[in-house]
C-alpha cells in the first residue's frame, strides 16, 4: 500500500500511533478485552485503535497471540477509525516531518520511526539467540491443508479432562515452525448466525524438525472444552482427516538457541505444549547443553497431567521436573506457585543467573500467583523482582502466554 495523506504538513507535531495489522489479526478480541481505556474497537472487517484514547500502556501487547497488535506508525495526523476500518493491510510508514525542515527535525522523525519499528518499547521481544520465525504464511483465504496422522488421548480414561495429542502432516506443503509458535485451526461450518467459525490458536507441541525427526509434521495438545466448537472438532478428528491450518503465529515466545541458556518453564494443563517442544529440541540437538531446564507443571492429579508417562522418562539431568497437583484425594491443594515457593532455592539460583529465560504458559489465573511467588523468591520486597522482570523482558528473557 502506498503511504497515505497522513504525513500532514511540515508544521504539524509528530505523534506515534498504535495500529493493528489486519493481515495478521485473527479477530480473537483479546486486545479489546484487555485495553483498560477502551481504545480498541472493531467492525465486521477490522480491529482498530482509537488514537485519541490509546495511552500506550501496552497492556494489550503480550496477550495478543499473533503479534498483530504490536505495530506503530509515526504520523503528523492520526489515522481515523474509519481509515483503519477500511484497511486490508497496514499502510507503509508515511513520510513525516518534525516541524521545521532542518536536519535535527529529520533526525527526530527518524528516531521515532525507528522506535516504532522496534515494537512496543521492548516489552515483548524474542530471545536474542532465537531463530528467525516465519509467520502468517497461510490464512483463512489460503490455508495450508494438513492430514491427521495420529490422535491419542493423553489423560487417563477416567480423567475429567479429555486432552489429546494430535499429529498433523503437511505432505508437500512447506509449514515451518519454531518451538513456542502457534498455528490456527479452522473448524468447518458456520455458527448460529451463519458466520464462519473463528480461527482458534494452538501451541505447537513438537520441535522444529517435526514430531518425528525430519518429518513435515507437527503435534498439538488440545483439551476438549465443553461447547468448544474447535476443540471438539480437533478432539474428534480421525486418522486421514484433512484440516485447514493458518499461521504459523508468534514471534516472541520462542526458545533460545543458545545451549548455555537456562530455561525455567511454568505451566498448567495444555500450557505444557510449547515446553514439550522446547524439551524435545534440547534432547535432540543439545543433549549435553550446559544450560539447565526446569519445569513446574500444574494439574488436578497425575491422571490429568498431559504427557505424564513420557515425562517420567525424561532424565532429570535434561529436565528438572516439579509437578503440582490440586485435586489428589486426601492431599492439600498445591498450585505451581506453591511448589515454586517450596523449591525457592533452586528457582532462586536460576533467577539470579544472567542467562535464565522464564516462560509461563497456561491459565491466566496463575499469572498473579506465580508473579508473587517469584517476587518472594527473588527478594523480600516486590520491587527487586519488578526491576529484574523489566530487565528480563527488555532482554527477551521473560515470556507469558496465558488464556
Ligand atoms: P484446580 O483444581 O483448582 O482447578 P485444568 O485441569 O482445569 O486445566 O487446570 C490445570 C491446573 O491448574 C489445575 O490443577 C487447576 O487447579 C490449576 N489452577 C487453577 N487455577 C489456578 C491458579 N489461579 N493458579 C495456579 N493454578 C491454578
Amino acid at each position: 500500500m502506498e503511504p497515505t495523506g497522513n504525513a500532514g504538513t511540515a508544521a504539524d507535531a509528530l505523534r506515534k500511533q498504535h495500529v493493528i495489522d489486519p493481515e495478521i489479526c485473527i479477530r480473537c478480541n483479546t486486545c479489546e478485552e484487555t485495553c483498560p481505556v477502551d481504545s480498541v474497537t472493531h467492525d465486521d472487517n477490522n480491529y482498530v485503535v482509537d488514537a485519541d484514547k490509546c495511552n500506550f500502556c501496552l497492556d494489550c501487547i503480550s496477550p495478543c497471540p499473533t503479534g498483530a497488535i504490536d505495530n506503530w506508525r509515526v504520523v503528523n495526523a492520526a489515522y481515523s477509525l474509519d481509515d483503519q476500518f477500511g484497511w486490508s493491510e497496514l499502510p507503509a510508514q508515511p513520510e513525516v516531518r518534525a516541524g521545521a525542515p532542518d536536519e535535527a527535525a529529520d533526525d527526530e522523525a527518524g528516531r521515532l520511526i525507528a522506535e516504532a519499528h522496534r515494537g512496543a518499547g521492548g516489552r515483548s521481544i524474542a530471545p536474542a539467540s532465537a531463530a528467525e520465525p516465519r509467520i502468517n504464511l497461510y490464512n483463512r483465504q489460503r490455508p495450508a491443508i494438513a492430514t491427521v496422522t495420529g490422535t491419542f488421548r493423553l489423560t487417563a480414561p477416567d480423567a475429567d479432562n479429555d486432552v489429546r495429542h494430535v499429529i498433523l502432516d503437511f505432505g508437500d506443503t512447506a509449514f515451518p515452525v519454531l518451538e513456542g509458535q502457534s498455528i490456527g485451526i479452522v473448524a468447518p461450518g458456520a455458527d448460529g448466525s451463519g458466520a464462519p467459525h473463528r480461527v482458534r490458536l494452538y501451541s505447537v507441541a513438537s520441535p522444529r524438525d517435526g514430531e518425528k525427526p525430519n518429518a513435515n509434521n507437527l503435534a498439538l495438545t488440545v483439551k476438549r472444552e465443553p461447547n468448544g466448537v474447535c476443540s471438539n472438532y480437533i478432539c474428534d478428528l480421525k486418522k486421514g482427516d484433512r484440516v485447514q491450518v493458518t499461521g504459523p503465529f508468534g514471534a516472541t515466545f520462542l526458545m533460545p538457541n543458545d545451549p548455555s541458556a537456562n530455561i525455567l518453564m511454568i505451566c498448567t494443563g495444555t500450557g505444557s505444549a510449547p515446553f514439550r517442544a522446547f524439551t524435545e529440541r534440547r534432547r535432540r540437538v543439545m543433549r549435553d547443553a550446559p544450560g539447565r531446564m526446569m519445569l513446574f507443571f500444574g494439574a488436578r492429579r497425575p491422571e490429568e497431567l498431559p504427557y505424564f508417562g513420557p515425562l517420567q522418562k525424561v532424565p532429570e539431568g535434561l529436565l528438572r521436573k516439579h509437578f503440582a497437583y490440586s485435586r489428589v484425594p486426601g492431599q492439600p491443594k498445591v498450585y505451581v506457585q506453591d511448589l515454586m515457593r517450596q523449591k525457592a532455592d533452586e528457582v532462586g539460583i536460576l533467577l539470579r543467573h544472567p542467562q535464565t529465560h522464564v516462560y509461563l504458559c497456561g491459565l491466566r489465573g496463575m499469572e498473579n500467583g506465580v508473579d508473587d511467588a517469584l517476587a518472594a523468591i527473588y527478594g523480600n520486597g516486590g520491587a527487586e523482582w519488578a526491576a529484574l522482570r523489566a530487565h528480563m523482558r527488555a532482554d527477551g528473557r521473560y515470556h507469558l502466554e496465558t488464556y
